[in-house]
C-alpha cells in the first residue's frame, strides 16, 4: 500500500528515538496503520547529526519551514520544542492542509486553542500523546478510555525531571544541581530546564489534561505553580521521618467555584502508591463518576518512550486520514463547552 509520509522537525532526544524506533519496528508498525509510515524529509539545525539518525535515503533540510510546506509531505512532527519557530511551523503546516503531531506541551498549552481552532478550520488533526507524562498513553485514556465518564479530578506526578531530582535527593543524598545535570544528560531536562524545576513543564501539561477532562479550553495563565527549587535536603529528609514523601504534584478538579489547576510540591504519605513513583516514572490518578480512581504509570521523559507515543498518534492519524474522510470523527480537537472560562 502507498506509505503515509512524514516529515520529522527536530532531530535531537524524541526525534532521534522517533527515527530509531519507526525504523526498528517498521514492519509491525504499518500492519497497525494499514499503511507503512515512512520519513521522507527532516530538518535540523545540525545536519550531519540528523543524518547519522534518520539515514541516507531521507531528504534533510535545515529550515524546518520547508517541511511544513514540502508537496510530498502529509503528517508533519514537530519536536523541536519552545513557541516561537515550533509554532511557525505548526500553523504552517496547518495552513497546507497537513496533519501534526506535537510533543510540545509548551506550544499546546499556551497557544493550543488556537492551533485547534485553524486545525478544525482546514479539517486537520493535531495529535499530541507525547506532550503529557512522555510514553504513558494518558491522553488516549482521558479521551477514549474514559469517555463514559464525569471527570471529578486528575492527579499526577507528571515531571520526570523533577521526580528524578526528588528520588536521587532523598535515596542517595544526592546534591540538587548534581542530580539535575545528570537529568539533562539522560535527555530528560527541558532545553531550559528552569521549565521542569519550577513546575512550567508540570503546569503545562496538567492545563492540557485538564481541557480534555473537562472539555474547556487549555488556559495555562489560570494555572498557580510552585516548583521544587527551594527545596532543601533538610526537608526530604524531615518528610521522610515523619512517614512522608516529597512529590511535586500537579491536581486539577471540577469545583463548585470552577476549574482549579495547580501544581506544587506535596507531602504524601509514603504508603500511598502515587508517593512510590520513584526516578523519571511519572503516574496519572484520574477519578470518574463511573469507573472510580484509575491509575496510569511509566516512563515520564527519555527518547524512546516519547517515541512510543508520538508513533502512536502517527497510527492514530494515518488510520483516520484514510478512511473515508465523512465517517472520520474529529476527536483530537478540543471542544470547547460551556464550562470556558470559569475561575480557576
Ligand atoms: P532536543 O533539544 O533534544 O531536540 C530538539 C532538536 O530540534 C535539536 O536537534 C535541535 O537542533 C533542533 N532544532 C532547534 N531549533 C531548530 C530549528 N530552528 N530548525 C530545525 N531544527 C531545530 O529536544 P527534545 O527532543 O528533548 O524535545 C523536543 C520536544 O519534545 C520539546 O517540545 C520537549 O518539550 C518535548 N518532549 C521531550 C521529552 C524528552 O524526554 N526529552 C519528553 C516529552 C516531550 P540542535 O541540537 O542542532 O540545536
Ligand atoms: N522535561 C520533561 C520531563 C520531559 O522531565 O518530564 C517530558 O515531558
Amino acid at each position: 500500500m502507498k506509505p503515509i509520509h512524514v516529515g520529522l522537525c527536530g532531530v535531537g532526544t524524541v526525534g532521534g528515538g522517533t527515527a530509531t524506533v519507526l525504523k526498528r519496528n517498521c514492519e509491525e508498525i504499518a500492519r497497525r496503520a494499514g499503511r507503512p509510515i515512512v520519513i521522507r524529509a527532516a530538518a535540523n539545525r545540525d545536519l550531519e547529526r540528523a543524518r547519522a539518525l534518520v539515514g541516507a535515503d531521507v531528504e534533510l533540510y535545515d529550515d524546518a519551514l520547508q517541511i511544513a510546506r514540502h508537496p510530498q509531505i502529509d503528517i508533519v512532527v514537530e519536536l523541536i520544542g519552545g513557541t516561537t519557530i515550533a509554532k511557525e511551523v505548526v500553523l504552517t503546516a496547518i495552513e497546507q492542509g497537513k496533519h501534526v503531531v506535537t510533543a510540545n506541551k509548551k506550544l499546546i498549552a499556551e497557544y493550543g486553542n488556537e492551533i485547534f481552532a485553524r486545525a478544525q478550520e482546514k479539517g486537520v488533526m493535531v495529535a499530541f500523546e507525547a506532550a503529557v507524562a512522555g510514553g504513558v498513553p494518558i491522553i488516549k485514556a482521558l479521551r477514549e478510555g474514559l469517555t463514559a465518564n464525569k471527570i471529578e479530578w486528575v492527579a499526577g506526578i507528571i515531571n520526570g525531571t523533577s521526580n528524578f531530582i526528588l528520588t536521587e535527593m532523598r535515596d542517595k543524598g544526592a546534591a540538587f544541581a548534581d542530580v539535575l545535570a545528570e537529568a539533562q544528560r539522560l535527555g530528560y531536562a527541558e532545553a531550559d530546564p528552569t521549565f521542569d524545576i519550577e513546575g512550567h513543564d508540570a503546569a503545562h501539561k496538567l492545563t492540557i489534561m485538564s481541557a480534555i477532562a473537562f472539555g474547556i479550553p487549555v488556559q495555562f495563565d489560570k494555572a498557580y505553580l510552585e516548583g521544587i527549587s527551594t527545596l532543601q535536603a533538610a526537608d526530604i529528609k524531615y518528610a521522610q521521618e515523619l512517614g512522608y514523601r516529597i512529590k511535586l504534584l500537579g491536581v486539577t478538579r471540577r469545583r463548585a467555584e470552577g476549574i482549579e489547576l495547580r501544581v506544587a510540591p506535596t507531602l504524601i504519605p509514603a504508603k500511598r502508591l502515587i508517593a512510590n513513583v520513584d526516578g523519571v516514572m511519572n503516574a496519572v490518578l484520574v477519578k470518574g463518576d463511573a469507573v472510580g480512581a484509575t491509575l496510569y504509570y511509566g516512563p515520564g521523559a527519555g527518547a524512546e518512550p516519547t517515541a512510543s507515543s508520538v508513533i502512536a498518534d502517527l497510527v492514530d492519524i494515518t488510520r483516520l486520514a484514510t478512511a473515508d474522510p465523512e465517517h472520520r470523527v474529529p476527536h483530537l480537537a478540543f471542544q470547547p463547552s460551556a464550562l470556558a472560562d470559569l475561575p480557576i
